[in-house]
């Protein structure tokens, strides 16, 4: 996502650094984006804190790490390398820190970094067994053996219980304390708001002015209407979908979306087990809310320029105000205690009880907790909330909220088709989060996705997108969105004979349904075990298919578990699990995976348990026992698990 840091095109760190005059590092390695953003965040206010740091900022990807020396060289160059690093699967670094996870495991030389200062801030979840095994693989290979010196506390934020901003704030009050004394700094103690860009209005040719296009080369290849990759974030593939379906019973009162991408005209190759980015649009109805409410100009056209030639640009300029917000801007999502809190700085003495009022709900974590985030109001309701009638667009500068408000990034989603059985098709299973029916808070892709298939037949969407707009969502014909492939390791054995469990409640069953389409084009006779959970019948998904489209597959076993039919007890899975204890140990034995896949906040971890359990017991070893055989299991790849 960050283009290159140096304006040479060089990715070497230490000739950036002399180049630019840096003397603070502040690196990230992420997944999603929540690293990036939180430490981007980290290097603005470390900026206005402490004017006397020249800090370059960025991603592990701009910077080769070929050269052994490529960390050493900056002892004495840098006062500090702070690092943000989320963990991605079984304790692993993310995608983009392919070749520095390279460098640490085999160029990195021991000692090479004595008294090199270093801060370090993971991101991860603790439903995982490697919880925050990045940031602690960084601490083994950087602090332990290559001598470096951790400052400070390794932050943890958990995203299983939520807590990711609330350990950031913390960990960086603390950092910033520690920084100052390490340092000898003098810290400025107010932290007002200094735009990293220069805001300037603009003048020029209308033709110049991005309004969500897609990249050049892309638009040249439609009209050969054949697309080349590689697709990511920033050159998706336009997809049609080509069919869309509810899965669920109205009844149920629940939307669950099964979705098809026809890639036929792009040259995109997927595995069954990856996932799907789809890069979403905001409806029009959030994109106005936000715009009155900040008193905006929809039509206003401004430009960008780089206060500092290592940063980058957020989105293509000059643009106009309805373009960043509704492709670039996180407007739905949770809104940021930290963020409510910067606002009192905009507001004037004179209106001293809405400063008061935004004081009292963001000084403190419960409160803002239980009045905003669960009410789940975003930015523009809350402020809504804190008054109605106040005209805050007179005060909040549009640059604040351009830097401040998190990007709106990419969803990823489980791919739920084969490629060896959905020969050109991309077929995904989204759950609709709606969490208030009459508000539609939520999912923003996720309703997007329910919008299409709802406005399939009459092709117009009951809400209102940037239908016409050059990112297409609609053409004469049908729906389009901007979509690419990310690889997973979330793959079945190679060798068809190896039995699988599979335990995926929800659409956690997603990637399972990809698996058996493998197995049923592979011919393969080899166990299958799944175990299935929802509600009732009525949001059983993909019902019909489990029960005949399958038959050909002598060894699929399937288990359902319903958690809220009242004929019956709430079951869950592990029930299922625990009520095949046989089944499921004869299957170890024989070499079987195991596949967990859904929901991250308690399921995962309890499923782990039942299995722990098991072993324990049918194979009359210790709990402890079984649990290192499980974690073994997991460093071996015949464990894995996909939640969310
Ligand atoms: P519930 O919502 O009725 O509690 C898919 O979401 C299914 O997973 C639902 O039946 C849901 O049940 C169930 N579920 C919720 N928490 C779970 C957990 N900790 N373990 C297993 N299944 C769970």
């Amino acid at each position: 996502p960050l283009i290159g840091v140096s304006s040479n095109g060089s990715k070497d760190l230490l000739e950036i650094i002399e180049a630019n005059k840096k003397d603070f590092l502040i690196l990230y390695g992420s997944q999603t984006g929540t690293a990036e953003d939180y430490c981007k965040k980290f290097a603005k206010e470390l900026h206005s804190r402490f004017k006397e740091l020249h800090i370059l900022c960025g991603d592990f990807d701009n910077f080769d790490f070929e050269d052994p020396n490529t960390l050493g060289n900056l002892v004495g160059k840098v006062k500090c390398l702070v690092i943000f690093m989320s963990t991605y699967g079984e304790g692993e670094l993310p995608d983009p820190c392919a070749n520095f996870d390279d460098y640490l495991n085999n160029v990195l030389e021991s000692d090479e970094l004595k008294n090199l200062p270093i801060m370090i801030f993971g991101l991860g979840n603790s439903t995982y067994e490697f919880f925050n095994g990045a940031a602690m693989k960084l601490k083994e290979k950087l602090v332990d053996e290559a001598g470096a010196k951790l400052i400070g506390q390794i932050g943890a934020a958990d995203d299983s219980i939520g807590n990711t901003e609330e350990e950031y704030v913390s960990w960086k009050d603390a950092a910033f304390e520690l920084i100052e004394q390490e340092f000898n700094l003098k810290g400025g103690e107010n932290l007002l708001f200094e735009p990293m860009y220069e805001y300037i209005n603009y003048n020029g040719a209308d033709t110049k002015v991005f309004k969500g296009e897609l990249n050049k080369n892309y638009l040249s290849a439609e009209k050969d209407k054949k697309h080349i990759g590689p697709f990511d974030q920033s050159y998706p593939f336009l997809a049609e979908v080509s069919e869309s379906k509810e899965l669920c019973n109205p009844v149920s009162g629940r939307n669950c979306v099964h979705v098809e991408f026809d890639i036929s005209s792009s040259n995109i190759k997927y595995e069954t087990g990856d996932h799907l980015g789809v890069i979403p649009q905001n409806a029009q109805e959030h994109v106005s809310n936000f715009l009155q409410t900040l008193n905006l100009n929809a039509d206003e056209v401004f430009d960008l320029h780089l206060k500092d030639p290592t940063s980058t640009l957020p989105f293509p300029v000059p643009t106009n105000i309805e373009t960043a917000v509704t492709n670039y801007l996180e407007i739905t999502g949770p809104v940021s205690r930290q963020t409510i809190s910067q606002i009192v700085q905009f507001i004037p003495e004179s209106e001293e009880s809405i400063r008061q009022r935004l004081v009292e709900i963001s000084s403190s974590a419960e409160t803002f907790h239980k009045e905003i985030i669960e009410a789940h109001l975003n930015f523009a309701d809350c402020l809504q909330y804190v008054s109605s009638t106040f005209n805050w667009g007179q005060y909040i500068p549009w640059t604040f909220l351009l830097e401040t408000i998190p990007s709106l990034k990419p969803r990823f989603y489980s791919i739920s088709s084969s490629n060896l059985y959905d020969n050109n098709k991309i077929h995904i299973t989204a759950m609709v989060e709606v969490t208030d029916a009459d508000k539609l808070v939520g999912g923003v892709t996720t309703n997007l996705l329910n919008e299409i298939n709802k406005g399939s037949n009459s092709k117009s969407l009951p809400l209102h997108y940037n239908l016409s707009g050059p990112r297409g969502l609609y053409k004469a014909e049908s729906y389009k969105l901007p979509i690419f492939v990310r690889k997973s390791t979330f793959k079945l054995p190679d060798n068809a004979d190896t039995p699988v469990i599979m335990i995926g409640p929800g659409t956690g069953v997603a990637p399972f349904r990809g698996f058996v389409r493998d197995r049923l084009v592979e011919n393969s006779d080899s166990e299958m075990i799944l175990f299935y959970g929802s509600r009732n019948i009525d949001d059983h998904l993909y019902k019909e298919e489990w029960e005949s489209q399958y038959n050909g597959l002598s060894n699929l076993k399937v288990f359902n578990a319903y958690s809220r039919d009242p004929s019956m007890p709430k079951t869950y899975v592990q029930k299922l699990m625990l009520d095949q204890k046989d089944l499921i140990m004869n299957a170890l034995k024989k070499g079987a995976f195991v596949y967990v896949c859904g929901d991250a906040g308690t399921m995962a971890k309890q499923v782990n348990d039942t299995l722990i359990s098991i072993v324990s017991d049918k194979q009359e070893i210790s709990v402890e026992d079984a649990h290192e055989m499980i974690k073994f299991m997991k460093l071996n790849g015949r464990y894995h698990e996909d939640v969310w």
